[in-house]
């Protein structure tokens, strides 16, 4: 399989997220309430999967790789862009956990910003997703050779089996943080899982 093909299957899954979030908008601004647990794990797909583990392959692995390489003007230019996205939709992200912290501490202003934000990523995705799909994922393939494509997919694998313990590394570390916990563990342990 080419390594885009996991990164493809993977976009698939943020769509389907993507067509729940459409409904759950709307059904925030009809009754102008939502379930925390929604918001949260809204939060927690966009973070964990669709940023760290999904934006994470394409960043450390996929297209450092290709900054290796002799790729051309517009191969280039759409990587930039596409980083340059990346960055926005962890801006956005991370203004969509400020405003969900805020109403939960009881600023029910703040749900008027949890909905823009939301839109915004329901507006986001699906366009760099085609970008991806469309205009550059298949032909930055051409650069690698069979060999070189079996080392990325490999990489991806490993990438993904680590992220499940960085998750919750961090939940627990700021857990511990919260109660001024001493760690028993050193903070490299995850290399050698
Ligand atoms: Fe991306
Ligand atoms: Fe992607």
């Amino acid at each position: 399989m080419l390594p885009i093909g996991r990164l493809m299957a993977e976009h698939r899954l943020i769509e389907r997220m993507i067509e729940i979030l459409k409904i759950e908008i709307k059904n925030i601004e009809n009754i102008h309430d939502f379930h925390p647990n929604f918001i949260d794990n809204t939060v927690d797909f966009i973070k964990t999967y669709a940023d760290q583990t999904h934006h994470g392959k394409e960043e450390d692995i996929l297209f450092r790789e290709l900054q290796k390489k002799d790729i051309s003007k517009d191969h280039k230019k759409i990587m930039n862009e596409l980083i340059e996205e990346h960055i926005f939709g962890r801006r956005t992200t991370g203004e969509l956990i400020e405003a969900k912290i805020k109403y939960v501490k009881g600023d029910i202003s703040a749900m008027e910003n949890i909905i823009n934000k939301i839109r915004v990523l329901i507006e986001f995705y699906p366009k760099h997703i085609e970008k991806e799909d469309k205009h550059f994922f298949i032909p930055v393939m051409d650069y690698f050779t069979e060999d070189e494509q079996d080392v990325m997919n490999k990489e991806f694998q490993e990438f993904d089996r680590k992220m499940i313990h960085k998750k919750y590394d961090k939940l627990v570390t700021t857990w511990e943080d919260e109660r001024a916990i001493k760690k028993k563990q050193k903070p490299d342990w995850i290399v050698y899982v």
